[in-house]
């Protein structure tokens, strides 16, 4: 990893990943890196293209029409797609749902992987996303697979859109994140897992600042 520090941080949907690895990146001092934002922002392009989610031949025919940047303002990630800041427009479950299907494409993955690989080369990184620990980079410093339960994740989801105002039907958005899970576990290229060298943490009993001093505990002595 040269002289850069890294932190990669992988789990399924709705586990509490980018909220802990944003507070991680605060006390280190490091840069946050959501990948899933970038494979938020293709499958944006993608739906904008009028492109189906199983139409992998138009979604590798688009690819080279991408392009994906990111920049930091007042810490915070900016996804730039082709030059326009999206960060509003990627939250939506559309958007999230394509996304984990065109994360698919060979194509998307490594224009995706190459870009984050680049970032942890000139910063000290906290990553998250689905592949961080077993493919974009394997020989972070410290790895750590966060989960918890599906429904208790889908309760934590239901919670931030109420509290954002916004409607919420409990047993759909748990069936969505079962889905997810799967459809990002069973897919053949990087599917989530966790890397044998990763750190399991089970956030479902666990409060936000106890998974964030596990995390920092962890950075302390080094590695697993
Ligand atoms: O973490 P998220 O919900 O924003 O991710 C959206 C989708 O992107 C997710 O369902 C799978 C894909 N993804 C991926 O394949 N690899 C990553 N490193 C991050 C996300």
């Amino acid at each position: 990893m040269g002289d850069k520090t890294a932190i990669a941080i992988d789990g399924p949907a709705g586990a509490g990943k980018s909220t802990i690895a944003k507070l991680i990146a605060k006390r280190k001092g490091y840069i946050y890196v959501d990948t899933g934002a970038m494979y938020r922002a293709m499958a944006l392009y993608f739906i904008e293209q009028g492109i189906g989610a199983d139409e992998q031949e138009r979604i590798s025919e688009a690819v080279p029409n991408v392009d994906v940047t990111i920049t930091y303002e007042n810490r915070e990630q900016i996804v730039w797609l082709n030059g326009r800041n999206v960060n509003s427009l990627i939250r939506t479950e559309e958007v999230g749902k394509m996304a984990s299907s065109s994360s698919a494409n060979r194509e998307v993955r490594s224009k995706l992987v190459e870009l984050q690989q680049a970032l942890a080369r000139k910063e000290s990184v906290v990553m998250d996303g689905r592949d961080i620990g077993t493919c974009v980079l394997p020989d972070a410093d410290v790895k750590v697979y966060l989960t918890a339960d599906s429904h208790v994740r889908a309760v934590r989801r239901c919670e931030e859109l109420r509290a954002k105002g916004q409607e919420c039907d409990l047993d759909r958005v748990e069936k969505d994140i079962v889905e997810r899970d799967y459809q990002d576990m069973h897919r053949e290229l990087s599917p989530l897992t966790q890397a044998k060298d990763a750190v399991l943490l089970d956030s479902s009993a666990m409060t936000i600042e106890q998974v964030v001093d596990a995390i920092i505990d962890l950075c302390g002595r080094g590695a697993q």
